[in-house]
């Protein structure tokens, strides 16, 4: 047997949960539920909405299914998902959109997984005012991160039978970051010979999937895309009652419907149990029930095929109808299908990965506040010579500023080089005797970045104009 935790949630959560429960009843699956609070009924103890047993829980079993939580609406009230993925280091948040028959949509023939980075990205949420125009957030791609999502989205590809894995990005705009995270992809890819890896920019992706979404099969996506282009996806296979959703890490995972709580809905019996169904296939791929998974996928299909569906579908059913008639459409287990699970085990002896330490730095961008225009810093201060001014972006110094809006706020590039032209290594001491340089005349600097060797070039992505 296996032993997974079960957490029913808030509002519709209850119904839809138990409606799963019959179902793997009925079906005869391997799996006893451990059930544990999380939610509304537990906040005023738990401010995260999490108690401490339900979280050791989840680490002790490393599986569960999760119905939708109520974030209730004010300050301090974190929303339970977003602790759950933090404090559990669940680092791929992947999501499934198939066609399924009697759901209308466009289309009739989608079937791709998207597999995003849950955790980085623009979402470490580092965000500094840096001057009274300017606001900076930062986005953080590392290499470990982007090895051990593109290794997920492999492995994943190779026990499910899926043939490609695209990865998405804007490496053409955003070099350096988003460049680092298609660089590891195409390094893992090289251990997957049999599964077709390709890359394709955000914005296409996002064109082809809207237009000819049956092209697709794995795509795996930096934090930020994977959230938008997840929620498309689901939009192109029905929207929110067929869209399910799985949060995984090394050590445990949480799958869940992509829907909240319903509260307009909860209580009445009408919900649609399909979101949280397709997430409990997740977890049965993931604990390696695949067999187990195809036939209950196969009674909810027939289900739909007959026209029984829930009222957000269209249909007359109410949830106890819908239900009973996924079980109704049940093939007993075959006599050995549940003999030999195979889960999806990622080897993290990957991880961390790290590379030699940076020693090298043979400039500085300082970032100074100027709000009358482009400021005047000194030239030259040891060996640091200011190369470049950019305004958002574009440069502004030297020669002639093109005729821009300026912001308060100016990139200042100092670069060390000897006489042929070759970068020389600065110290920290340089810095600060430049910084002290720039109070001592009145600029107001905001920040720094220390530039380093990257393939032999500054690691920096250049000015419009430079
Ligand atoms: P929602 O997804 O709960 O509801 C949006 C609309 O879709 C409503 O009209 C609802 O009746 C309908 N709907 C959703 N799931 C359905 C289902 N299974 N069957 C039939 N109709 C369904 O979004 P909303 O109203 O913005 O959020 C309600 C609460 O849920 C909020 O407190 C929010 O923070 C929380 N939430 C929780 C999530 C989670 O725990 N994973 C995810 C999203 C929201």
């Amino acid at each position: 047997m296996f032993k997974v935790v079960l957490i029913k949630g808030d509002g519709i959560g209850p119904e839809i949960a138990d409606a799963v429960v019959e179902i793997f009843d009925a079906a005869k699956v391997p799996v006893t539920w451990i059930e544990k609070d999380a939610g509304l009924s537990v906040i005023d103890k738990y401010p995260t909405g999490i108690p401490d047993d339900t979280l050791d829980a989840i680490q002790k079993y490393k599986v569960a299914l999760k119905g939708p939580t109520t974030t209730p609406v004010g300050k301090g009230h974190k929303s339970v998902n977003v602790t759950l993925r933090t404090s559990l280091e669940l680092y791929a948040n992947v999501r499934p959109a198939k066609s399924l028959p009697g759901v209308h949509t466009r289309f009739d023939n989608v079937d791709l997984i998207i597999v995003r980075e849950n955790i980085e990205d623009t979402y470490s949420g580092i965000e500094h005012i840096q001057t009274p125009q300017v606001a900076q957030g930062l986005k953080l791609i590392t290499r470990p991160g982007s090895i051990r999502i593109a290794k997920y989205a492999f492995e994943m590809a190779k026990l499910y039978g899926r043939k490609k894995v695209t990865a998405v990005h804007k490496a053409n705009i955003h070099k350096m970051t988003d460049g680092l995270f298609l660089e590891c992809f195409y390094e893992v890819a090289k251990d997957y010979p049999e599964i077709k890896s390709s890359d394709l920019i955000v914005d296409n992706t996002c064109m082809q999937l809207v237009t000819s979404p049956e092209r697709f099969d794995v795509l795996v996506l930096p934090n930020l895309y994977g959230d938008i282009v997840s929620d498309l996806s689901a939009g192109l296979v029905g929207g929110l009652g067929v869209a399910p959703g799985g949060n995984i890490g090394d050590n445990s995972a949480i799958f869940e419907a992509v829907h909240g709580s319903a509260p307009d809905i909860a209580g009445k019996g009408i919900a649609n149990p399909t979101a949280l169904l397709l997430s409990s296939f997740q977890l049965l791929q993931h604990i390696g029930l695949h067999e187990t998974k195809q036939r209950i996928e196969n009674a909810l299909i027939e289900t739909l095929k007959d026209g029984i569906k829930t009222a957000d579908l269209g249909g007359k059913a109410n949830t106890a109808e819908f239900t009973q008639a996924i079980i109704e459409r049940l093939e007993p287990p075959a006599a050995d299908e549940m003999k030999e699970p195979r889960p999806l085990h990622i080897k993290s002896e990957l991880l961390p990965v790290f590379k030699e330490k940076h020693e090298d730095c043979h400039g500085v961008d300082v970032f100074i506040e100027s709000p009358s225009g482009i400021p005047e810093p000194p030239k030259k201060v040891d060996h640091l010579e200011l190369t470049m001014i950019s305004n958002r972006g574009t440069k502004v110094y030297p020669g002639a500023p093109p005729n821009i809006w300026l912001v308060d706020h100016h990139r200042c590039r100092y670069v060390a080089k000897d006489e042929n032209g070759n970068y020389l290594r600065i110290s920290d001491e340089e810095i600060f005797h430049l910084l002290r340089e720039l109070y001592v005349h009145k600029f107001e600097w905001v920040h720094i970045e220390k530039l380093r060797m990257f393939d032999g070039e500054l690691g920096y992505t250049k000015a419009q104009g430079e």
